[in-house]
């Protein structure tokens, strides 16, 4: 969604905004904007479209010429995307940036305009945001922001300039992310890390309700009653090179090569003397032993991670476990009790519905587990016990390593539950865990295994308009995931379907050359997955098959056959998932589509 940055220091400060916005441009966006000082005053540049469009815009009119400043990155969520409706919005003496969304800002425009405040120019919820910091503003700027805070309701991070403050950015966040880099000096504030890496490793998280002041190339930081704040610092373990394409067209295929190395430093860690240990993650063998029912809830590709999930500890532990996804579970007085436990999975840890379902968890006294991959963020710090996916920064909004990641924690999840409950001895464990250690050289196989193929197959997908992944079991789960990742980047409508459900309505759907993906690499479900196959097949679908290398499935069953390493049939899923990503990535990148910044989708989703 939204991305905010900002900048006090010696450089030029509209290149740093510009190319610290460039590194938020995966999250999703419809139009950017900067606001910089410049000889005391703040001049506005901002237009719908592309940073590109903002940088030519500036070649045209001229470009700011400062050393403090904000910047913005806009998905539209109050207004449609245009210049106007653009950030920064500004009020009289005040300019600002925001990410999030305000509830009750029609209130509060209504409020500004019976106080003779009727002056705006934008649909958005922003603008009254900015009128409102004028409308209180009396010379102090953490007093105006405190009481302007007092009157929103909703979740954002705002960056502000004062018109009389000059070379002085403030920030201030209430749950949407920020955070504040600090080099030598110059100081950044950022919606996230990979903004800023570039100039430093060193950042700061700014919490619920804490104002940040950057000046003189450094930061201060206090509450909203203005009482100072000492902040931990804390460094990146991440370099510019692991947020950069490094040779690679897309950041998607990159992401998808770096899969190995993810899993392996995402397991590797917790497994000691070749069984999982979770115990770094404050996870112990009591919980796991009282849990009564495991509640996953997600959004997205992490929501299917967790249908994997389901499968893979229902059969190893034996514990019920309910999937769901976090904007319906949140809405649905879900039944929770001490001995339950909810997981929370999020590759950004600050996706909003997910982070409610938390908050509503800990509420109604169930313990809370989250699974995250951005180290600090909202959903990791506020859980009971969190396990932290090691997948480096993804960039591409279609999630691919951070899928596989979360898969490999789900399974040592279920191993760990399976021993804790006594459903599975020592040596069974073993035998698990060591199948997993396996699995980053596999998904490296496979990955040159089926890259040819998944090319030429994705070119016989791009005159389609619509298709279906069907599969049973483990395979239904997957196909999920393999059907949202086509739809989201080739814009091919997809559906998944649980095969033996086909004959209930869907099949009707099927006409000739409709393309059929079909996942069987569950071999106690082969037959009947075949059977549901020649079904299509008979009916005119073009066929698609992915299997194991030594899978007994006709010829004829399949017009195109994709076959990958047999492994335990449990662990398939993370190695089917390859070709999945695979097809998605050369069906849109064959399309001429924008493989990294899919239209209408963000990143992370930090809004309702
Ligand atoms: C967005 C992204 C998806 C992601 C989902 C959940 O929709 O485009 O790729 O799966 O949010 O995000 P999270 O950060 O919570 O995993």
């Amino acid at each position: 969604m939204c991305g905010i940055v900002g900048y006090v220091g010696p450089r030029d400060c509209t290149d740093v905004l510009v190319s610290a916005l460039t590194k938020l441009e995966y999250r999703g966006y419809d139009s950017a904007g900067i606001a910089v000082f410049e000889g005391g005053k703040i001049e506005v540049a901002k237009t719908k479209g592309r940073l590109a469009d903002l940088s030519a815009k500036m070649e045209r009119e001229g470009k700011p010429q400062g050393h403090a400043g904000i910047g913005h990155t806009r998905w539209a969520t109050h207004g449609e995307p245009s210049d106007v409706n653009s950030h920064p919005h500004s009020g009289r003496r005040v300019t600002i940036v925001h990410n999030g969304i305000i509830e009750n800002y029609k209130q509060l425009k209504q409020f500004l305009i019976d106080n003779d405040r009727t002056e705006f120019l934008s649909d958005t919820d922003t603008e009254v945001v900015a009128q409102l910091l004028d409308f209180y503003y009396d010379g102090n700027p953490i007093r105006c922001i405190r009481r302007t805070l007092h009157e929103l309701r909703g979740s954002f991070a705002l960056g502000i300039v004062f018109a009389d403050r000059p070379e002085t950015v403030y920030a201030v966040r209430c749950e949407s992310p920020l955070i504040v880099g600090q080099g030598q000096n110059e100081v950044f504030i950022a919606s996230d890390v990979p903004a800023i890496i570039k100039y430093t490793k060193d950042y700061y998280l700014l919490e619920y309700g804490e104002i940040a002041i950057l000046k003189n190339g450094s930061v201060q930081f206090c509450s909203l009653h203005g009482r100072v704040i000492e902040k931990e610092l804390h460094t990146a373990d991440w370099d510019e090179d692991s947020a950069e394409k490094g040779g690679y067209p897309h950041f998607m295929i990159k992401e998808i090569h770096e899969q190995p190395t993810a899993v392996k430093t995402t397991i590797m860690p917790r497994i000691e003397d070749g069984l999982p240990n979770l115990a770094e993650c404050g996870i112990t063998f009591g919980t796991l032993r009282r849990l009564k029912n495991i509640f996953i809830v997600a959004c997205g590709t992490a929501m299917h991670a967790g249908m994997v999930g389901k499968y893979v500890i229902e059969k190893l532990a034996r514990v019920p476990v309910t999937v769901d996804i976090a904007s319906e579970f949140r809405y649905r007085d879900p039944m929770l009790s001490r001995d339950d436990l909810v997981i929370i999975i999020s590759q950004s840890g600050e996706t909003a519905d997910s982070k409610a379902v938390l908050n509503l968890a800990k509420e109604r006294g169930a313990r809370t587990l989250a699974i995250v991959n951005v180290k600090g963020s909202s959903i990791a710090r506020e859980a009971d016990m969190v396990i932290y996916t090691h997948a480096g920064p993804e960039i591409a909004v279609a999630s691919t390593k951070a899928y596989m990641v979360q898969l490999a924690v789900m399974y040592l999840f279920a191993f760990e539950t399976a021993i804790a409950k006594g459903r599975i001895d020592e040596t069974e464990c073993r035998h698990l865990t060591a199948e997993l250690v396996r699995m980053p050289k596999i998904i490296e196989q496979t990955i040159n295994a089926v890259v040819d193929v998944c090319q030429y197959v994705s070119t016989k997908l791009i005159t389609a308009d619509s298709l279906l992944y069907i599969g049973r079991g483990l395979d239904y789960a997957l196909s999920m995931e393999g059907s949202l990742k086509l739809k989201e980047i080739s814009y091919i409508h997809s559906e998944s379907y649980a095969a033996g459900e086909l004959k209930h309505g869907t099949i009707s759907l099927i006409t000739e050359g409709m393309p059929v993906i079909a996942v069987a690499t569950q071999n106690t479900l082969l037959e009947k997955t075949v059977s549901n196959i020649k079904e299509v097949k008979a009916r005119g679908a073009m066929t698609i098959v992915i299997c194991d290398e030594n899978a007994d499935i006709d010829k004829d069953a399949a017009d195109y056959m994709i076959r990958i390493p047999q492994i335990s049939e449990m662990l398939m899923p993370m190695v089917a998932t390859v070709p999945m990503q695979l097809l998605a990535y050369y069906t849109s990148v064959n399309k001429g589509n924008d493989v990294d910044k899919p239209r209408n989708l963000a990143k992370s989703v930090t809004v309702e």
